[in-house]
């Protein structure tokens, strides 16, 4: 991990990454080719996560502090996995938390299914726990789902990766040999 980034011809090809078409928290439509010429941070999870995405989207916002002004060329972006309860409004709110540069990406099931496929993000919906009393609440219920934060080049090309509870001094390390 702690080996600098291989240039890129000399990259394994990885077949993560591609275009999408999705709607941030403040209702304005998002390319993914609207990035280039940035790092992109790519991250997949949904707003009702008790654990693992809070602390995903903390490390990324405490990563981009750490780096100061170099961070205006990196945007970390959130993308739903859970398009019916996700709305953009609900985005809105749960992006205060975190960064301000944090673009939190909604959309149409099918948006959500095409952007997911590109980076090779799996999702699915848990069976809700109050199923065997027979009541199950439509709206209570958990997602599972691959918790990666994807770090792309400046043409949308994947470049590393990091599991989730990578420390945020590991994620400052990299995006540093990315910059
Ligand atoms: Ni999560």
């Amino acid at each position: 991990f702690d080996q600098p980034l291989p240039p890129l011809e000399e990259r394994p090809n990885v077949l993560i990454g591609g275009p999408f078409s999705l709607t941030d928290q403040f209702g304005a439509r998002v390319r993914e080719a609207d990035f280039r010429g940035k790092l992109m941070l790519v991250y997949f999870g949904y707003t009702y996560c008790p654990d693992v995405c809070p602390t995903e989207l903390q490390t990324i916002s405490v990563a981009l502090e750490a780096l100061g002004p170099a961070a205006e060329q990196i945007v970390p972006i959130f993308i739903t996995v859970d398009p019916s309860r996700d709305t953009v409004a609900l985005m809105k709110e749960y992006a205060a938390n975190f960064h301000p540069a944090l673009r939190a990406l909604s959309g149409s099931r099918e948006e959500i299914a095409t952007a997911a496929k590109a980076y090779r993000v799996y999702y699915a919906k848990s069976a809700s726990e109050d199923d065997e009393a027979g009541q199950s609440d439509a709206d209570d219920y958990s997602m599972d789902h691959t918790a990666i934060v994807f770090l792309m080049d400046r043409e949308g090309r994947y470049l590393a990766h990091f599991p989730s509870a990578t420390p945020p001094e590991r994620m400052v390390e990299r995006l540093r040999q990315a910059l």
